[in-house]
């Protein structure tokens, strides 16, 4: 299965998303702009906004949608990437506190790192909300606005049940897990949604995990890498599976990761069967691999959707008020929910807005097309982004 892989890498991918022309992550002058204070009612508000770096696809989707909306509604908007290092992420955010920002928006790096600048930012009186990742060890987050974690990963591990049609098939089935940075909050429920949800089979003997690594620590990748997933795999295929064993299903918890592992199957698998490969995100990449059969699913979360909510969540903070469950009837229709039980930070139980993701596969693709973030390419094979440059 020696094909070529023409894997355009997130870095190229992301650059070009956000239109910067480079792949520059540098926390300053990366995206921040002064906003038009014309319209809406932020009343002169700045908002600040810290992603974690731009060589993750999704993250300069995030970036750009957020700045839109905000700057649309009327606020200024402070936006830095830090190059996913957390030491550059707690000055970025140290930076937006000195110039007196209104309100923070962080998707961390390193959720346990930042419990002293969000204290600062609390003692200046910003509020903070937790941007799709949780940030742990602080009472100074408001709320967290995010996706249904743990349904993303199920929904992952449900695909895999139904393809197999793991409750009817002999089997048994070889299956590889990879999934995220142990950093990052999220990655957890990723991994325990679809592994749980494929648990029973393997407990039955009829899902099989070769190479043994079962538990999160073992199969974690640190800051999503797509090279470290892809070495990972690699390897794992080198130890268990030059023998001729079959591998069925790498699970992946997300498209960055799913995109090394596609290559080294692509590159190293000997097997003649095409495994079924799972992912998160709809990054343009994957999106490609998708049509081309080498990933087989993605779980999609619309990101402009969760600035939206972000955006209402924000300007309820930022008018006074205490957003609670009411909130969800502004969100225009968007599917969420408001949850004050399920996503405890260590110290407090964050009030929480999640969105639902749902399954894209190749025979539902114009799905995407539909919300008006993506467009078919002029052979109209692939999809490509509809992003204007910022
Ligand atoms: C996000 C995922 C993303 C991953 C890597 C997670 O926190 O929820 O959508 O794939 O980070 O960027």
């Amino acid at each position: 299965m020696k094909k070529f892989l023409a894997v355009l890498t997130s870095v190229a991918l992301g650059a070009a998303l956000a239109g910067c022309g480079s792949t520059d992550d540098s926390g300053s002058g990366s995206g921040g702009s002064a906003g038009n204070n014309g319209g809406g009612s932020s009343g002169g508000k700045t908002v600040g906004i810290a992603m974690p770096t731009k060589s993750l696809e999704r993250w300069n989707r995030d970036g750009e949608y957020l700045k839109k909306q905000f700057e649309d509604a009327g606020y200024t908007v402070e936006l830095k990437y830090s190059d996913n290092d957390s030491n550059q992420q707690n000055n970025d955010i140290e930076g937006m506190i000195a110039d007196k920002v209104d309100l923070l928006l962080v998707a961390a790096i390193d959720g346990n790192t930042l419990s002293q600048t969000l204290d600062n930012a609390k003692s200046a009186g910003i509020d903070v909300i937790a941007y799709d990742r949780l940030i742990m060890n602080t009472d100074a987050v408001t709320y967290y606005v995010s996706f249904d974690n743990y349904t993303v990963g199920k929904l992952q591990g449900e695909f895999v049940r139904d393809q197999l049609d793991l409750d009817n098939a002999a089997g048994p089935f070889n299956i590889e897990f990879t999934a995220g940075d142990p950093a990052d909050n999220n990655a957890g429920y990723f991994f325990n949604g679809a592994y749980d949800a494929l648990k029973s089979y393997i407990d039955a003997g009829k899902l099989v995990i070769p190479s043994g690594k079962t538990t999160f620590e073992q199969v974690a990748t640190p800051s999503w890498s797509t090279d470290t997933a892809l070495e990972n795999m690699q390897n794992t295929l080198a130890s268990y599976y030059s023998g001729g064993t079959q591998l069925d299903v790498a699970l992946c918890s997300n498209d960055s990761t799913a995109l090394g592992v596609a290559q080294a199957i692509t590159s190293d698998y000997a097997g003649s069967n095409t495994p079924i490969v799972t992912g998160q995100d709809g990054d343009i990449a994957n999106l490609r691999n998708i049509v081309d059969g080498i990933q087989t699913m993605t779980v999609y979360k619309n990101v402009n959707d969760e600035a939206a909510v972000t955006l209402e969540v924000s300007k309820a903070i930022l008018e006074g008020q205490t957003p609670d469950a009411s909130l969800v009837d502004k969100f225009n229709g968007i599917d969420a929910s408001y949850d004050t039980e399920s996503y405890n930070n260590g110290v407090k139980n964050v009030p929480s807005y999640l969105l639902v993701p749902y399954v894209i596969t190749k025979d539902n693709l114009q799905v995407l097309v539909d919300t008006g973030l993506y467009q078919w390419d002029a052979d109209k094979k692939y999809l490509e982004s509809t992003a204007t440059t910022t």
